[in-house]
């Protein structure tokens, strides 16, 4: 099927690292033009040396709106239109509420619940401008069904589930849809994960043994777990005119993980 993605100009969040950065390359291979806006540049360049003619990168704070605003006009700038925004910025320490220090929380719903916010709020004038755009969210299953030592996280999810589906009513008579895709667990590939990556610390260590991920993926009807271009395919189609009838949902991609 042929996604009509050639030549789209598109903003991956988030886009240096595992499932963004599958999202961000998976658009270039369809040929749309991709500008990585992440917090870690020097792995965001590292991602657009794959792709040269199709991938820029540009450095992005999503919790800071003057960053994110001006990373908006640059991309306006240098290409004139915003087609397709990718919220997929996230950040999670997977811990018991009772045992979670205040400032992981913050963090959590600054880049998940406040990126969303920043992100979704710079593009949209130049989208109805146009009276077309497409915003595909990286939500979570924690958002869905509230995930064991992801309590505030989980909320920030469904939070960006909720709002997407707000927006989306808001939004659509000016052409603009919004969905959300939520990934299972998609575990990073060490050469595809950035130093500012929720992997690079403590939480690498929860699936650190071939037995703990053995026993994580037992929850899925698949028997597997994800990989980025899993997420990938869901929101390829999700962003193209493919799916121009398509608003406000919500699509696990979890080999069967939550089934609502
Ligand atoms: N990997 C999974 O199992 C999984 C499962 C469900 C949902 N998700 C969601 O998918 C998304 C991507 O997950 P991932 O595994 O690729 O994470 P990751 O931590 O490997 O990548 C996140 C990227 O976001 C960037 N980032 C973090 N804070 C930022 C900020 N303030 N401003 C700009 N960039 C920032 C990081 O530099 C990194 O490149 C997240 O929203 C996450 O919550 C992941």
């Amino acid at each position: 099927m042929d996604l009509g993605l050639a030549g789209l100009t598109v903003v991956v969040t988030g886009g240096a690292s595992n499932i963004g950065r599958g999202i961000a390359l998976a658009f270039a291979g369809e040929s749309a033009n991709v500008w990585i806006a992440d917090r870690d540049e020097a792995q965001a360049r590292r991602v657009a040396e794959l792709s040269p003619e199709r991938v820029r990168c540009i450095g992005c704070d999503v919790t800071d709106p003057a960053s994110v605003e001006g990373m908006t006009r640059a991309v306006l700038e240098g290409a004139g239109r915003i087609d397709v925004l990718v919220n997929c910025a996230g950040w999670v320490m997977d811990r018991l509420f009772l045992e979670k220090p205040r400032d992981e929380w913050e963090r959590e719903v600054d880049v998940t619940l406040w990126g969303f916010v920043n992100c979704t709020r710079a593009v949209l004038p130049s989208m109805i401008e146009r009276a077309h755009g497409s915003i595909v969210s990286i939500g979570s299953d924690a958002g869905r069904i509230g995930e064991y030592r992801e309590a505030v996280y989980s909320g920030a999810k469904a939070a960006v589930i909720a709002m997407s589906k707000a927006i989306a009513r808001e939004v659509g008579r000016h052409g603009i849809r919004l969905n959300v895709v939520c990934p299972g667990l998609v575990p990073p590939q060490p050469e595809a994960t950035g130093r500012e990556s929720m992997w690079s610390g403590e939480l690498a260590g929860v699936l650190a043994s071939g037995e703990a991920l053995a026993k994580a993926v037992r929850a899925y009807p698949l028997r597997r777990s994800g990989t980025a271009q899993d997420v990938a395919d869901a929101v390829l189609f999700l962003a193209s005119d493919r799916a121009s009838y398509i608003t406000g949902q919500t699509l696990s991609v979890d080999g069967g993980y939550v089934m609502v």
